[in-house]
């Protein structure tokens, strides 16, 4: 299948092209699922099937790396409150644990299939899919069962509140957490996360639970620095994490250490292996917060990502380009800085090298915009701009 008549064609490859790797007036072929050739629509191939981008922009499909998709029920009443005043201060989790736990395998599956859906109309081709409203090591792992339904890129985050039951007794649920429940989560998931935190985890849990999920394989992220200043970002640094996510209230020394980590990041084969920090302003916007200081991260060199945090309680959106839109008028991100956070930064967050980027032998993920440059996305926020999504080289429904 031949994408033609592209007007601007976002490749995040390195060269001509400033950062984004921009090709104008471009062609690319898909076979068998992958980027088969990318080049100048006059020396476009034949191809059996013909997409017409009519002159649009056509960019790598979203990589929503962060975001939390099986649960049961909404918060909407503790959002109502929270935008009359009142704090987020995360204790509305264990409501979710509550009616997660609750809930029928079908209902949680409903759940995440009509998220990913609504995310993949909105262009997002590859989403990382946590656990971590179970609690239970039954809860945990049908979690992650269900998510590895959705998604290769599964967390276990067991570790994200302390349970009600365990309340007084925190040390016996991080070595159920480390025990049991990682190795019925193991099995199901890609990743390891814990909610690093005042009134979550502190650092010496969130270290071990981290360290007994790298002994099984497992790679780190950690929820950082959201609520307060803490040491998860410099606790995610030393592990070497893929990523350190929401990284809202930074030290110097927490942006020094992730800035430490692109020096000399790339592998002999080409993989890059610094600590990305995420940044998930849904969470802010939804929680009445400050947003982080993205170009504070990017002038010192931090690789940043972007994605949702889709969850019902702190950010209940699937919608990178709404994440975009923020980045760029509350962050101070450049609009090609945000286009590259939210494709080829959140790659980068889940140590991926597949998406994120148009190049031959990358994965056919892209997205035709209803716009002629990628520019839009942020200058017409709120306006549904993805005309086209194509995920594994195979056109999904037309939003
Ligand atoms: O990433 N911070 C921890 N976890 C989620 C919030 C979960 C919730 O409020 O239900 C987050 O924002
Ligand atoms: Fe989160």
């Amino acid at each position: 299948m031949l994408v033609d008549n592209i007007g601007e064609l976002v490749t995040n490859t390195d060269g001509a092209g400033g950062p984004l790797g921009i090709r104008r007036d471009a062609a690319l072929l898909v076979e068998d699922g992958q980027v088969a050739w990318i080049g100048p629509a006059r020396d476009a191939p034949a191809a059996d099937r013909r997409i017409d981008a009519d002159g649009a922009a056509v960019l790598p499909g979203f990589v929503d790396s962060h975001a939390h998709l099986v649960f049961a029920g909404d918060r909407a009443a503790e959002f109502a409150a929270r935008m009359a005043g009142q704090p987020y201060t995360g204790g509305g989790i264990r409501t979710t644990v509550g009616a997660t736990r609750a809930a029928a395998d079908d209902e949680l599956r409903a759940t995440v299939r009509r998220l990913r859906e609504e995310a993949l109309r909105q262009g997002t081709t590859t989403i990382e899919i946590k656990s971590g409203y179970g609690l239970t090591v039954a809860d945990e792992a049908r979690s992650l069962r269900i998510a590895a339904e959705f998604s290769e890129d599964t967390t276990f985050l067991g570790a994200h509140v302390v349970p009600a039951e365990y309340a007084d007794r925190p040390d016996d649920y991080v070595g159920m957490v480390c025990g049991p429940m990682l190795a019925a989560a193991a099995p199901h998931a890609r990743w390891i996360d814990v909610f690093c935190e005042r009134g979550a985890f502190d650092v010496d849990h969130a270290r071990a639970i981290l360290a007994c999920g790298q002994a099984v394989g497992l790679g780190v992220r950690v929820h950082a620095n959201q609520l307060g200043p803490g040491p998860g970002v410099q606790l995610g640094v030393e592990l070497g994490a893929a990523s350190v996510d929401h990284c809202t209230h930074l030290s110097d020394a927490d942006v020094d250490a992730l800035a430490s980590t692109t020096i000399g990041c790339m592998c002999a084969d080409g993989r890059h292996t610094s600590t990305v920090a995420t940044l998930l302003p849904g969470a802010e916007f939804s929680t009445r917060s400050p947003y982080p200081d993205a170009r504070r991260l990017l002038d010192a060199g931090v690789t940043v990502a972007l994605a949702t945090d889709c969850n019902p309680g702190s950010s209940y959106t699937s919608s990178m380009p709404f994440c975009i839109a923020l980045a760029v008028r509350e962050m101070r991100m450049t609009p090609a800085e945000a286009v590259w956070a939210a494709t080829a930064g959140g790659a980068r967050a889940l140590r991926r090298d597949d998406v994120g980027v148009l190049r031959p032998g990358a994965r056919a993920d892209l997205i035709v915009l209803d716009a002629p440059s990628h520019l839009h996305l942020a200058y017409r926020p709120g306006v549904p701009l993805i005309r086209q999504v194509l995920q594994n080289g195979v056109p999904q429904c037309r939003s």
